[in-house]
């Protein structure tokens, strides 16, 4: 579905003879191995696609050169060895510094190149279209907290605990003295940006500096040199979170300061701030969204999609699999991935709006849509929709960069 998304972004960019695809956080690999293989049937669109993954962890970069069956930069960085598909993680040699910006061919004979960060990404050349599926939730959060007095606004910083008291985790969080720079840098921009109501009583306050930064870099980049970004997450517009900080090891929430960095950190999308530093950064860009990913999937076409494969399922298994994972995915109902999870897309100017993030009237036709299907009444291709149990508690899955915990799992069910 979101290669669908690229695709029709492509023809709405005036069918470039290059594409830059750009993925961030890319896990796994799973999203753009499937994209680039759908894009095979639109051979024009497939020729003029070149490929950059943006990704931290070492151990995943080796598991998406696996997962796109890419042939070269293995000499040089040892990612294609080590056991295959479940050498991830072992062995293997390479590192991070031998992979970057070595070029590797995907099954398919796509181009593509791993980066660090997204200042790696070239700036010039072919229009680009960017995608961060459960990227921006891995970043780094700041949390805020107002004072007694109710006039400034204190940080919430990690400390040593008390050798009288160390706790079980040897660490504990306190309150700054006073007002710190980034809460006298972020508190008030997030808040101007609320209605009165939202900010009245606002006694907390969570703010990701660095998901903001990438939002402003991405639409700076989208409007100089053109193409569109899409950012699909678990969060809302507004009002922002308080305090939304989750760690997860092994698929179990564990405390956030439990053995750093061997569980993966995850807060929700605050989707108004990354809006916010998109439509602030002045940039020549159009903000759309955000809208629930129920409406986004729909739009492109999840439901002739789920029929079509439900038409040749062969078995009651793959049936109920298919149901699933499609119920999952636009599902509205409380804590359902089609409502909490949401799509935002930051378009160059003068572009027609992406498709599926039209404006609002057209979300209650979509949503009856979503609710009218019985999940039961749909069959499937169980491997196209990769149902994923965990996925409906989205923080389950997310990967974290520096972690050893649930990294090399990270993955989801597939859109
Ligand atoms: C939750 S996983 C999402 C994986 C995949 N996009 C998906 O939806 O299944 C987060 C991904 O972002 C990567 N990541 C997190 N922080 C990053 C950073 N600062 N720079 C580059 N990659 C990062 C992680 O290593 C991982 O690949």
């Amino acid at each position: 579905m979101v290669g669908v998304w690229c695709l029709v972004t492509w023809m709405n960019l005036g069918r470039p003879s290059k594409l830059r695809l750009v993925e961030l956080g890319p896990g796994r690999g799973t999203l753009m191995s499937d994209l680039l293989r759908g894009a095979g049937s639109f051979p024009e669109f497939a020729q003029a696609l070149e490929v950059e993954l943006v990704e931290i962890s070492p151990a995943l970069r080796r598991a998406q050169w696996v997962a796109l069956r890419c042939t070269g930069g293995e000499q040089r960085s040892g990612v294609g060895s080590g056991g295959g598909e479940t050498g991830v993680g072992e062995g293997g040699g390479g590192g991070q510094d031998a992979v970057e910006g070595t070029s590797s061919v995907s099954g398919g004979g796509v181009r593509v190149r791993w980066r660090a960060t997204l200042d790696e990404v070239p700036q010039e050349g072919p229009p680009t279209v960017y995608l961060a599926h459960e990227f921006f939730d891995a970043l780094p959060v700041h949390q805020f907290v107002r004072d007694k007095g109710g006039r400034n606004w204190l940080e919430k910083m990690v400390d040593v605990a008390e050798p009288s008291d160390p706790g079980p985790h040897h660490l504990r969080f306190v309150l700054s003295p006073g007002q710190t720079p980034a809460a006298a840098l972020l508190v008030p921009r997030r808040l101007a940006a609320l209605v009165d109501e939202e900010r009245r009583g606002v006694q907390a306050l969570e703010v990701s500096a660095h998901g903001m930064a990438t939002a402003e870099r991405l639409a700076l980049r989208v409007g100089a040199h053109g193409g569109a970004a899409l950012v699909i997450d678990y969060g809302r517009g507004s009002p922002p979170y308080t305090d939304s900080l989750i760690a997860i090891r092994q698929h179990k929430g564990v405390h956030a300061l439990s053995r750093p960095g061997t569980a993966d950190l995850s807060a929700w999308v605050d989707f108004g701030a990354l809006r916010l530093a998109a439509e602030g950064s002045g940039a020549a860009v159009e903000v759309h969204g955000p809208v629930s990913q129920a409406q986004l999937l729909l739009s492109l076409g999840i439901q002739a999609r789920a029929q079509t494969l439900a038409d040749v399922a062969t078995s009651e298994g793959q049936a109920q699999a298919l149901a699933a994972a499609f119920h999952r995915l636009v599902g509205q109902d409380e804590g359902g991935m089609g409502r909490s999870y949401q799509a935002m897309a930051i378009v160059q100017g003068g572009l027609p709006a992406p498709v599926g993030l039209y404006k609002r009237g057209t979300l209650r036709l979509l949503q009856d849509q979503a609710n009218a299907t019985n999940p039961t009444a749909a069959a499937p291709n169980a491997t196209a929709a990769a149902p994923n149990a965990t996925a409906a508690a989205p923080n389950a899955t997310a990967g974290a960069p520096h972690s050893d915990g649930d990294a090399d799992e990270a993955g989801g069910t597939r859109k």
